[in-house]
């Protein structure tokens, strides 16, 4: 029956409730028709909404004017989600990266908004922490909206992106009879999202994937841009694809379980996107970690206007990883320009040699690459092609974070054994993504670097 109110358990997402005789409320709720179907029926049927009053979960309907079959029609449109599109250079796929609050009790509607209305099972691969949090909110979701869900959970850790893994991932795709117009969801960091993605791509030659990071880095870094992988025991990333998702949901609401750290060595990589991106990005991303101590981010994500700011954050960060990825999708080997997706890299020469001499278990990623781009900076201090204020900056926001792992008792001549060693193992010379300025990388060689300048360097930002 036609009621003058609704109670919206969320109002977080855009979406449009509608009933007619024979769909109730709900099922039509749980996203059975795509938003664009909303959209035009919406037009076609001019429905007024009142906006929801402050604080309240109610809509209030004004009016509406009866059509043969619709009974009521109520669109509600939330600001807090915000979308950052991604479309590829001479390619036409296209798709969203939708960014906001409390957006996985909703994740049955997206998913039917941007699978084909074919996709019957979705195979969720997840870890087990991250499963345990927010698993079930995902799962029950999903089936609300009509899809057989199953889940393959992989262990906690960078070793589970494995080839081990990859195999029991593809068997157990096979297992479950998975479909090309079925779908692979990732839930998790950067780990599942690189594994899931990898299988999805290789699984019937490729099956559609969703992404859904959980980790600050997942969501601003790993998640965008379509490079999925595995580790071998000859290094990191070395097995891998270029496989784009059909979507990616970023609900920030998730972070609220990461661990500092994890948090700190996501906030890295918004310096170094910052760095390399433009004076814009930078300085919000400064002002960001200026207003907001890191020590009350979980406390913080129950502030409207914290929330509001982060969310406003993570779109530029992506929209920042988006453009460079549009325009360079698969990196380029030849490209040397500011605009070359190995900018990305930056930081990374350092901290790829960090977390090898360390038995990748003493950092977090993200920590070392917040010393690697101190060193990238001090190194373009002393080559004379940075600016002294850049270099202040720099220095000053990944301060912000508080410590990093002490890395004085790291030898700097292993580290510095390590860059010739990758060098060798590549047969081709390392680059070094440098500063000019703030958002102006330049890509350098090794050769072209004096080694002295290297070492001295590593001495000043690891043993300050
Ligand atoms: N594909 C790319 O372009 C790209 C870019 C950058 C990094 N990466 C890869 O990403 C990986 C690192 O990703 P990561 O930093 O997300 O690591 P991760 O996936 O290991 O996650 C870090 C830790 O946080 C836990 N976790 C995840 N979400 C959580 C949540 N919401 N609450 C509580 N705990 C949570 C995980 O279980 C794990 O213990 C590396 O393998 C790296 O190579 C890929
Ligand atoms: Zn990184």
């Amino acid at each position: 029956m036609f009621k003058n109110s609704l109670d919206l358990p969320n109002l977080t997402s855009k979406c449009i409730f509608i009933s007619n005789r024979n769909i109730g409320i709900s099922y039509v709720s749980r996203g059975n028709w795509g938003e664009d179907s909303y959209r035009k029926l919406a037009d076609a049927v001019h429905f007024h909404v009142a906006s929801s009053a402050p604080n309240s979960n109610k809509l209030r309907i004004k009016s509406r004017k009866q059509t043969q079959n619709l009974r009521l029609f109520l669109y509600c449109e939330n600001m807090k989600k915000r979308n950052v599109k991604i479309k590829l250079k001479g390619n036409s796929h296209k798709y969203k990266v939708e960014v906001g609050n409390d957006l996985l009790d909703d994740c049955g509607v997206w998913a039917k908004s941007v699978l084909s209305e074919n996709t019957q099972k979705i195979i969720v691969v997840s870890n087990e922490k991250v499963f345990g949090l927010y698993g079930e909110e995902v799962s029950k979701n999903l089936e609300n909206a009509g899809f057989q869900i199953s889940t393959y959970l992989i262990g906690d850790g960078e070793e589970y992106k494995s080839f081990q893994s990859l195999q029991g991932t593809l068997e157990f795709f096979s297992k479950k009879e998975l479909k090309r117009s079925d779908a692979v969801i990732a839930l998790g960091g950067g780990v599942v999202g690189d594994l899931a993605g990898f299988a999805a791509s290789v699984y019937l030659r490729g099956v559609p994937f969703l992404q859904i990071p959980t980790t600050l880095l997942a969501m601003i870094d790993s998640s965008v841009g379509g490079k999925t992988a595995v580790n071998t025991e000859f290094g990191k990333n070395l097995v891998g694809s270029f496989y784009q998702p059909k979507g990616v949901l970023v609900d920030i609401k998730t972070l609220k379980t990461l661990e500092h750290r994890e948090l700190v060595a996501g906030f890295c990589e918004t310096i170094k996107q910052g760095a390399i991106g433009n004076m814009e990005l930078f300085e919000k991303t400064s002002e960001f970690l200026s207003e907001y101590s890191l020590k009350f981010f979980t406390e913080n994500l129950n502030d409207e206007k914290f929330i509001k700011n982060l969310i406003d954050l993570l779109v530029s960060q992506i929209n920042f990883k988006a453009e460079i990825v549009m325009q360079d999708e698969k990196e380029s080997s030849t490209r040397q320009d500011a605009k070359s997706r190995k900018i990305l890299n930056f930081g990374h020469t350092t901290a790829h040699a960090l977390e090898k001499v360390t038995g990748y278990k003493y950092f977090k990623h993200g920590e070392a690459v917040g010393y690697g781009i101190l060193v990238a900076a001090e190194i373009s201090k002393r080559l004379d092609i940075c600016d002294e204020n850049s270099i202040k900056s720099l220095n000053n926001v990944v301060g912000l974070l508080g410590n990093l792992p002490d890395a004085e008792n790291i030898e700097i001549d292993k580290i510095l054994q390590t860059l010739v060693y990758d060098k060798k193992s590549i047969g081709d010379s390392i680059q070094w993504i440098l500063l000019e300025t703030i958002g102006k990388p330049k890509i350098l060689k090794s050769q072209d670097i004096p080694q002295s300048i290297i070492r001295e360097s590593l001495i000043k930002v690891l043993k300050g």
